[in-house]
Formats: C-alpha cells, sequence, structure tokens
C-alpha cells in the first residue's frame, strides 16, 4: 500500500478536519479565564495560537483555492483571507506580551470573538457549499491537508506536548481528536500499519 492511499485512509475528509480543528481550538479558547495562572494562559495562548496559524495556511494553501475552482465570487471566501491576516496581526500582538500585562486578557477575547464569526462563516457557508460541489474531493483533499499539516506541525512537536500537558489531561486530549494530537495519531498509525518503525512522519511528509 502506498502512502497516498494510506493517507487517504486514515485522514478525515477535508470538511471533517476543518470542523474537528474547529472545536479543537474552541474547547481551548474555554480553558482561558481571568484567573487562571499566568503559565497556564501562556501555554492555552500559544496553543491556540499554532493551531490557528497552521489551520488557516492549510486553508489559504489547499481548502480556499479548490474551493474558489468550483465556486468564484464568493463573498464569505474572499473575505476570509483578510480575516485570516487579522488573526495573525492579534497572533503577533499576544506573542509580544506577558500574561500579566494589561490588555492580554483583551486581546485574547477579541482573538477568541473574531474567530468564532469566522469559524461561523465558514461552517454555515463554505463547508455545506464544498460538500455540494467538492463531494468527490473531499477525502483527496484531506489526505493532502493531513500531508500539509504533519509538515508545519513537525518543528513544533517539543511546544505542542508542553502545551498540551500544561492544558488538558491525556484522555481529553485523545477524545478530542484535536488539531495537532491528530496529527500524531495518524503519523503513528501509519508506522504501524506500513511496518517501517523508524520514521513513519517523514514518509508522509515526502508523500512517498
Ligand atoms: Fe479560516
Ligand atoms: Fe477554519
Amino acid at each position: 500500500m502506498n502512502s497516498p492511499t494510506l493517507l487517504s485512509r486514515l485522514s478525515p475528509s477535508a470538511t471533517a478536519m476543518i470542523r474537528m480543528d474547529h472545536s479543537h481550538v474552541m474547547a481551548t479558547f474555554h480553558k482561558f479565564t481571568a484567573d487562571a495562572s499566568p503559565d497556564k494562559k501562556k501555554a492555552i495562548v500559544s496553543m491556540v495560537c499554532l493551531a490557528l496559524e497552521i489551520h488557516a495556511q492549510i486553508e489559504e494553501e489547499i481548502f480556499y483555492p479548490a474551493l474558489r475552482e468550483v465556486q468564484s465570487g464568493s463573498d464569505v471566501l474572499e473575505k476570509s483571507f483578510p480575516e485570516h491576516a487579522q488573526m495573525r496581526r492579534l497572533i503577533a500582538s499576544l506573542r509580544d506580551m506577558e500574561p500579566t500585562e494589561p490588555g492580554y486578557d483583551a486581546t485574547f477575547n477579541e482573538l477568541m470573538r473574531d474567530v468564532m464569526h469566522h469559524v461561523a462563516d465558514e461552517e454555515t457557508v463554505l463547508l455545506p457549499a464544498a460538500e455540494r460541489l467538492l463531494k468527490d474531493e473531499l477525502s483527496n483533499l484531506g489526505a493532502r491537508m493531513t500531508r500539509r499539516r504533519l509538515q508545519l506541525a513537525a518543528p513544533h512537536s517539543g511546544e505542542i506536548a508542553m502545551n498540551t500537558a500544561r492544558t488538558m489531561p491525556t484522555t481529553t486530549m485523545l477524545l478530542a481528536g484535536g488539531v495537532l494530537a491528530g496529527a500524531v495519531i495518524i503519523a503513528r498509525r501509519a508506522g504501524k500499519q506500513t511496518r517501517h518503525h523508524r520514521a513513519p512522519d517523514q514518509r508522509l511528509l515526502r508523500g512517498a
């Protein structure tokens, strides 16, 4: 069995993956409380920011262009790009601040508000459109998105593990099937099934 087939079988479809990512980020948002310790706030913010960056990049590189090919002139699709840019500005501001600084919580809450609106538009307009217009391609798109996720997450694996441990119990992480944890689980399963235990991630990254 070659890797593209394996990835297609193990990956969620493109729209299922996007919904899963949204749920994971929302669940992490909800862990942020005003009275949390500075360390916990920082871990939550780091995890949310990285997950959003990877998610937005995958959408911009793979999902949005595929949708644009079959549905040009969608206002919701076109405004997604500037909304991602605004999200990246807020992420950059948060990374420049300490959790104890005035404005940290307000900036994070602004990010959460913006992302919630953006996610609502995607889930009520873009994803249903993709499921109508790209029905036969969602599986292949999902596999491409998973491969790209592995590439983008790989340099951050240490940070992801540390923030995951600080922000959620392992059982919750596994049940959530989240954006980054899910990629690790898929890579491990791929490694077992293809009997190349030493470097499954690299083979998936290359798409060999
Ligand atoms: Fe988006
Ligand atoms: Fe999204």
